[in-house]
C-alpha cells in the first residue's frame, strides 16, 4: 500500500531502516533523496514540492549535518513549505548537544505543525557505513580524544524509535533523547571490532591537529574537514553528550543495543574485511 509518509534521507543510515520498518508494518513510504523518484535535493528547492505533495507525515534527516552553514535556512524553508502543503506531522532527526541543531529543532517546534524531535548521540554505524570504516579496513585507526566516553547508539534503534513516534501521536510535542546503553571510548570500540572480526587493529591516539592535517593530506573537501573538526571539538566533548538516556527503552520497551551486539551483527555482513587481492596471471 502506498502511504502518505515521506522519509527524507530514506536511503541513508537511519532513513533506510525507517523505510524497512514501515514496510514491515505494511506501509510503503515515499523516499526523499536525490536518487529517489521523484528526486528530492536539499540544494534545489524546485524538487521539494513534488516530493511533499499529498504527504501527511514525514521523517526528516538533513544531510550532511544540522550544524553546517545553510542547514537552518533549509529546515526553515522545508518546514514552512510542508505546512503550506498540509503536512500534519514532522519527526526531525537531530544531534545531541549541537547548538546549531537545536536552532533547527526550534523551527520545527514553533511551526504549528505536530512534531517529535529524535535527538541522537553518535551512531554505531559510523564504523561500518561512514567515515570510520576506511581506517578499520586499513587496520590502522588513528583518532583524537581517545579517552572521551561516548554513548554510541545503533541506527536500528533510532529507526525503530523514529517509526514508532511517526505513527503514534502520543509522542507529539516531545523531544526523545536516544543513546546507547553504555559509555565507551574509540579505543574500546576498535577493540570490540578487532575481537569479533578476529583481525589485528592498531589504535593510535593523536591530537585533533594531527587528525585535521591527515584529512588535508588526503585532500578531503574543506567543508567535510570543517564538519568533522566541529563534531570532535564541540559535540564529542560536550559533557551533556557523555550521559546515557533511557528513552530507547521507554519507547520500545526493550534495552538499547550494545556496541558488542552491533559488532556481532555487523561482522557477519563481511563489511570489516578488506577485499583479498586477486592475483592476475
Ligand atoms: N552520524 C551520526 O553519528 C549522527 C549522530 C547524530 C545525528 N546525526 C544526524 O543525522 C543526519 C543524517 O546524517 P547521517 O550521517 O546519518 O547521513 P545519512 O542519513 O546516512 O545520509 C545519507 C542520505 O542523505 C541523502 N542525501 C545526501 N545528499 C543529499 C542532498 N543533497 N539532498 C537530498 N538528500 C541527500 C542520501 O541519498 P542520495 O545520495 O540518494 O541523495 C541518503 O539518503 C544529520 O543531520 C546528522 O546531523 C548523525
Amino acid at each position: 500500500m502506498n502511504s502518505n509518509i515521506l522519509v527524507i534521507g530514506g536511503t541513508g543510515k537511519t532513513g533506510s531502516r525507517v523505510v524497512k520498518q514501515l514496510q514491515n508494518r505494511g506501509i510503503n513510504p515515499r523516499i526523499g533523496s536525490r536518487s529517489a523518484s521523484p528526486s528530492f535535493d536539499w540544494d534545489n528547492k524546485d524538487t521539494w514540492v513534488e516530493s511533499l505533495n499529498g504527504i501527511e507525515k514525514m521523517y526528516v534527516t538533513y544531510y550532511p549535518d544540522l550544524a553546517v552553514p545553510g542547514a537552518r535556512e533549509a529546515i526553515e524553508s522545508l518546514t514552512y513549505l510542508a505546512k503550506e502543503l498540509g503536512v500534519k506531522k514532522i519527526v526531525l532527526l537531530s544531534g545531541k548537544g549541537e547548538i546549531e541543531a537545536e536552532a533547527c529543532e526550534d523551527i520545527v517546534i514553533n511551526s504549528g505543525v505536530n512534531y517529535t524531535i529524535v535527538r541522537a548521540s553518535w551512531f554505531n554505524q559510523n564504523w561500518s557505513e561512514s567515515f570510520f570504516l576506511d581506517p578499520i579496513l586499513s587496520g590502522e585507526v588513528a583518532l583524537p580524544m581517545s579517552d572521551v566516553l561516548i554513548p554510541f547508539v545503533d541506527a536500528e534503534d533510532i529507526a525503530e524509535v523514529a517509526s514508532t513516534v511517526l505513527l503514534d501521536d502520543n509522542y507529539n510535542g516531545k523531544i526523545i533523547e536516544i543513546t546507547g546503553p553504555e559509555l565507551i571510548t574509540f579505543k574500546d570500540a576498535v577493540n570490540i571490532i578487532a575481537k569479533v572480526s578476529e583481525r589485528t587493529l592498531h589504535f593510535y591516539d593523536i591530537s585533533l591537529e594531527q587528525y585535521v592535517d591527515g584529512m588535508r593530506q588526503m585532500q578531503i573537501p574543506n567543508d567535510v574537514i570543517w564538519l568533522i573538526e566541529y563534531l570532535f571539538s564541540h559535540v564529542l566533548t560536550n559533557p551533556n553528550n557523555q550521559k546515557i538516556s533511557n528513552d530507547v527503552e521507554n519507547v520500545l520497551g526493550r534495552p538499547a543495543k550494545t556496541f558488542k551486539e552491533y559488532a556481532e551483527d555487523t561482522v557477519i555482513t563481511g563489511i570489516w574485511y578488506p577485499q583479498k587481492t586477486i592475483n592476475k596471471k
